[in-house]
């Protein structure tokens, strides 16, 4: 089936900004804290989803099971460290390519919104200074269900006034790429093939996106 884009959603750590690794080190010294090692490949399993689900699956790696108190104190934890981190981020942090895609929908009077899981999204988007290029900003504190459900592409769909089957998403997280298409959208997987199964169309980066391609061959499907 043909199909006409007409908004792009995209995902923020990972697609816009490389916070991915922040996430990354700061869980991992949670764990370390907790007596045991993670990796880059189960941290693959935290990408794109919420910051408590997010835990759940670490503590499941680390076979610990902890009253929700402990859990709720962990994740503040994980946060307060991660929002440090933060601190130092600037409009250089960026990644090459992003700040160009999101001004290439404009000039095609494509809109676009934010579809992330993360409750730091406004705080990042400030500090980036990308928040005029987005028409809507959809983030973990106006969802309750995480990727791979499809609820935060459905709300900037809603937001940006198009059909879901009209929005492309950009992901790098497998869960992203499975909410997208249960939404009924197409998907473009930014990263690692291995880590984007499924995904209609992948580039290693948003600076190796051409829109002009990406949108005819998504008409030709
Ligand atoms: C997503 C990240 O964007 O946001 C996840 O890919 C993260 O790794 C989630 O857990 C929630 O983020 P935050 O900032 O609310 O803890
Ligand atoms: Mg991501």
């Amino acid at each position: 089936m043909a199909r006409v884009i007409r908004a792009a959603l995209f995902d923020l750590d990972g697609v816009l900004v490389d916070t991915a690794k922040h996430h990354y080190l700061a869980w991992k010294r949670l764990a370390n804290g907790l007596g045991f090692e993670f990796t880059p490949e189960h941290n693959e399993r935290l990408k794109g989803v919420s910051r408590m689900r997010s835990l759940e699956i670490l503590l499941e790696v680390g076979g610990l099971n902890p009253p929700h108190d402990q859990r709720e104190t962990m994740a503040a934890q994980k946060n307060a460290w991660y929002v440090e981190m933060l601190a130092g981020l600037t409009a250089a942090d960026v990644l090459p390519g992003a700040r160009e895609t999101l001004l290439a929908m404009r000039q095609r009077g494509i809109p676009t919104a934010l579809g992330s899981a993360s409750r730091n999204a406004p705080l990042i988007l400030d500090k980036l200074g990308i928040a005029p290029l987005l028409d809507a900003v959809i983030d973990g504190s106006n969802t309750d269900r995480a990727k791979p459900d499809p609820q935060v592409f459905l709300l900037g769909a809603q937001a940006l006034g198009v059909e879901p089957a009209e929005c492309v998403v950009f992901e790098d997280a497998a869960a992203g790429i499975e909410a997208a298409h249960a939404g009924g959208m197409m998907a473009v997987g930014v990263g690692k093939a291995e880590n984007l199964p499924g995904a209609d169309l992948l580039v290693p980066g948003l600076y190796a996106l051409d829109v002009d391609a990406m949108l005819a061959f998504f008409q030709q499907q």
